[in-house]
């Protein structure tokens, strides 16, 4: 199958391209720069040079790579992500989902692409009802936190994704990456805040969080490209957990010391009210969706044995 992939060099880019290629896929993906192109021909794919604000520009670009499947892998996240600087840190990646988005599916449409995998996250519904939410639980788009831009714009990207006639869309919601290359990795962003403990236990921590090893979401979005059904589907580990139970647990794994606890207010006034939400009031995914759909099983079902084997040695 000829797929081409849009964000081929990131966190989940790069274990994504390895796997198609075991597999035997013809892979493509865009590029933003000849350096990039380069070494993406080194890998062993096809590599073609566009801007992703340019719509005529992604036009070409598709229709030379003249692909059955695209997939949508764009961000623009920082390594480090300052949480008191939530909205700026995430303000590229908006821009990638609401103005790239429509000119990937355009291109998508025009060229006769079939299908088209895009990358979303499973962390941004409404918090309320059960402490795990499958896909059909509230967007939380009226988040007045700042969190709020990145959520209206990761819903107007799936809602393109969705939307594009002629093209079977398939989301999919990722929980919170772990494992090598991403913020939850040794070296990662989100680790050394732990180790430095600047990653604290807001108010009872009973916000509820999803994982997924990075190479479990590489695996099932090749499975997502080779599949048929399409629509929403969260891809998770089988450990959706709190806060409280999770990171005293990674801090653990890592040989770092345990997280500080901080009173809400405190922690409101410290980091803001997003990070607040996010240790009290978050809830986890389901994936059994996405388990029926595609016959799926995470290799790492749970973060309790994951982490310890993410940072072993590290
Ligand atoms: N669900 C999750 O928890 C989740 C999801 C995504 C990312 N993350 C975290 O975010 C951090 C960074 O992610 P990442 O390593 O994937 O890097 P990233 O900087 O977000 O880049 C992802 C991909 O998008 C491409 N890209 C970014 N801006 C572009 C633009 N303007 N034009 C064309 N392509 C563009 C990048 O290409 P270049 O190589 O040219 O930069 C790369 O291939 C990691 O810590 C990861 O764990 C978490």
């Amino acid at each position: 199958m000829r797929v081409l992939i849009a964000g081929a060099t990131g966190a989940i880019g790069r274990p994504l391209v390895q796997r198609l290629l075991r597999r035997g896929h013809e892979v493509a993906a865009l590029a933003r720069s000849d350096a990039r192109a380069a070494e993406l021909t080194a890998a062993g794919v096809e590599a073609h040079v566009c801007d992703v604000f340019d719509a005529a520009s992604v036009r070409a670009a598709v229709a030379a790579a003249a692909p059955e499947v695209l997939v949508h892998q764009l961000t623009a996240i920082p390594a480090h992500v300052d949480l008191r600087h939530y909205e700026r840190d995430f303000a590229p990646t908006e821009r990638l989902r609401r103005e790239a988005t429509p000119h990937l599916m355009a291109a998508a449409a025009a060229a006769g692409v079939r299908r088209v995998v895009c990358q979303s996250v499973s962390f941004m519904t409404v918090p309320e009802g059960p402490s795990v939410h499958d896909e059909d639980a509230r967007i939380f788009t009226d988040n007045t936190t700042q969190l709020g831009p990145l959520v209206r714009a990761t819903a107007a990207m799936e809602a393109s994704v969705l939307g594009t006639p002629g093209v079977d869309g398939v989301v999919l919601r990722y929980g919170f990456f772990y494992g090598p290359g991403t913020a939850y990795g040794p070296g990662g962003g989100t680790a050394q805040e732990v180790a430095k403990r600047r990653f604290p236990i807001a108010g009872r921590g009973t916000g509820v969080a999803s994982f997924v090893h990075v190479d479990d979401a590489a695996e099932a979005t090749v499975l997502a490209v080779e599949g048929t059904p399409s629509g929403v589907f969260n891809v998770c580990d089988d450990a959706p957990e709190q806060l409280r139970e999770w990171l005293p647990a990674l801090a653990a794994a890592m040989g770092a010391p345990p997280p500080r606890a901080v009173p809400v207010l405190l922690a409101r006034w410290l980091v803001g009210p997003h990070v607040v939400h996010f240790s009290t009031a978050l809830r986890g995914n389901s994936n059994a969706r996405f388990k029926q759909a595609f016959r799926w099983e995470p290799a790492h079902p749970s973060w309790r044995t994951g982490f310890p084997e993410v940072f072993a040695g590290s």
